[in-house]
């Protein structure tokens, strides 16, 4: 066995800027993934998978920036098992401080019937053609077989042994599907490590989906069986159910260390603050049973519960709200907070922005603070998701200059909404069957969306009458799905910049898309 099987270190991977961003409505800008890399260095991870460079510009960008900001953490690309994905990912990855390349093909007989209508013979000769040529460019490499846990044993353990041979560093067995039970996917990685010729030379990593709800136990058994990297998106955010949770993977880890004796690099008080901001950024929202980072994972409900953890915290809790940081104080600021103190909350907040972001951001917080007395943690993220992170490097189309809303127990609701639409103001009005219904007609009127309304949630973000609410839409248009986010104190407004702003991401989307249609990518 190699020292790094030996090693009680495992390696964190993330991977919420690539797999994370598949989720049905998640995709980012390359700004957004910028300020999410940086958090996550902060939050120390080993890897971040940053892209897929050759799937789109934005992508490759995306790769390009994230290796430039991030100093600590290896940077790869991901590719597929072809010379010009591989070109791509490179290019992509060339000015990281540790780059690195992620290339990947499947190994099961499904995928190779049905996907890649390719025999086994020219799957093995791909993915070792593959590594071979991205070895003469990069010495990082990792290597997966897709749909691992549902492909042939006897033949992931060639391909793994040919790709050893061309240079692999790292070996990851994913479960693509979802599909595995821990006890045996972790019987699949020790026979994985027991049998491959070269197993020692390299590090074995685990990807695992939630389909079944077990992509984190099916982690846990791999690193218990010899893997020492688990590849995870903060949040759990991925295609379909989603991928390991970071948060849980990495507390199960410390919780239980008296059982798995394994360590990571993670920073778990940053845990909170990485989960708020990638829920922010992407707009999907953090259930509230969530482990580690749900509003509930660390209330006591019941008497008998409340009774214990008064007495004595740890017979209820097996980590604190600390650890993972939620701090108990959560009142921040007022009105009569100044500049610096605000820049000192957002920068323990994980936000290090420029001094005109700042400004505006300030103007928000004050224009707030009137408003509500206290302005919490949660509202200032709130602030900067919406004022900042959503800025996509091109001026907004639409803007919401005024919107008034009549709405009785019995008469009609109605809304007239003024919009500035590509520098122009137009007004309208319309009747609908709520207050919001009324207002998302109004703006669909003017703004002449064909967009599908596909989702639409709103949260409280901190407790009191006076608290803002948080708004929460996804749309969807011509094979486009894209979310939005907007906060006020008045959930109608809230409602009208959450639709706006995802009417503004959607018309950014296309305008890509046609250029890439005239251009080529
Ligand atoms: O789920 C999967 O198989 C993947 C691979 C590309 C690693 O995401
Ligand atoms: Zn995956």
């Amino acid at each position: 066995m190699s020292d790094s099987m030996h090693s009680s270190h495992v390696r964190i991977f993330d991977t919420t800027l690539r797999d994370g961003e598949q989720s049905p409505g998640a995709s980012m800008t390359v700004e957004q993934k910028v300020v999410i890399a940086r958090q996550l260095e902060k939050l120390g991870v080993d890897v971040i998978e940053a892209g897929f460079a050759a799937s789109s510009d934005g992508d490759f960008e995306s790769v390009r920036r994230v290796c430039k900001e991030v100093k600590r953490p290896r940077v790869l690309s991901l590719a597929r098992s072809q010379e010009g994905d591989i070109e791509r990912a490179l290019k992509a990855v060339e000015h990281a401080v540790n780059p690195g390349i992620h290339i990947f093909i499947a190994t099961s007989d499904i995928h190779l019937e049905h996907k890649l209508r390719m025999s086994r013979e020219q799957v093995l000769e791909a993915a070792v053609k593959a590594v071979s040529y991205a070895k003469k460019h990069i010495d990082y490499i990792e290597f997966s077989a897709e749909d691992a846990s549902r492909s042939a044993v006897e033949f992931m353990i060639q391909v793994f042994k040919e790709v050893i041979r061309a240079g692999a560093n790292t070996i990851n067995v994913p479960d693509t599907t979802g599909y595995a039970i821990p006890s045996e996917f972790g019987a699949l990685m020790s026979n994985l490590i027991e049998r491959t010729a070269g197993a020692d030379r390299v590090i074995w990593s685990a990807h695992c989906h939630n389909d079944l709800g077990l992509a984190v136990a099916n982690s846990l058994a791999a690193v218990h069986n010899g893997a020492r990297q688990i590849e995870c998106t903060i949040n759990g955010i991925g295609e379909r159910a989603g991928n390991t949770s970071l948060e849980e993977v990495v507390m199960a880890l410390r919780t239980r260390k008296n059982y798995l004796d394994l360590d990571t690099n993670i920073i778990t008080e940053q845990l909170y603050p990485t989960s708020r901001l990638v829920s922010q950024v992407t707009g999907i929202p953090i259930p509230i049973n969530k482990p580690i980072v749900g509003e509930n994972a660390f209330a006591h409900e019941a008497g008998i519960h409340q009774d214990g953890v008064l007495k004595h915290k740890q017979t209820y809790e097996i980590m604190t709200p600390e650890s993972v940081g939620i701090s108990g104080n959560r009142l921040v600021m007022g009105k009569h907070s100044g500049r610096h103190a605000f820049d000192e909350r957002l920068k323990h907040l994980g936000f290090n922005l420029s001094k005109e972001d700042m400004n505006r951001a300030f103007l928000r917080f004050k224009e707030l603070a009137d408003k509500k007395k206290n302005v919490y943690d949660e509202d200032i993220e709130a602030i900067v998701a919406e004022e900042i992170l959503r800025v996509p490097g091109q001026p907004d189309c639409y803007e919401l200059l005024y919107l008034s809303v009549n709405s009785s127990s019995d008469g009609i609701p109605s809304a007239t909404v003024k919009i500035r639409v590509d520098g122009q103001e137009r007004m309208d009005h319309a009747s609908g069957d709520g207050a919001v219904d009324a207002c998302y007609k109004v703006i669909t009127k003017i703004t002449g969306s064909e967009a599908q309304l596909v989702r639409y949630t709103v949260n409280a973000i901190t407790g009191g009458a006076d608290a803002q609410g948080e708004v929460s839409c996804q749309i969807q248009d011509g094979g486009i799905r894209v979310s939005g986010q907007g906060s006020h104190t008045d959930i109608i407004m809230a409602s009208a910049a959450a639709y706006i702003n995802a009417l503004n991401k959607l018309q950014g989307r296309k305008q890509y898309r046609q250029l890439v249609e005239r251009e080529g990518p």
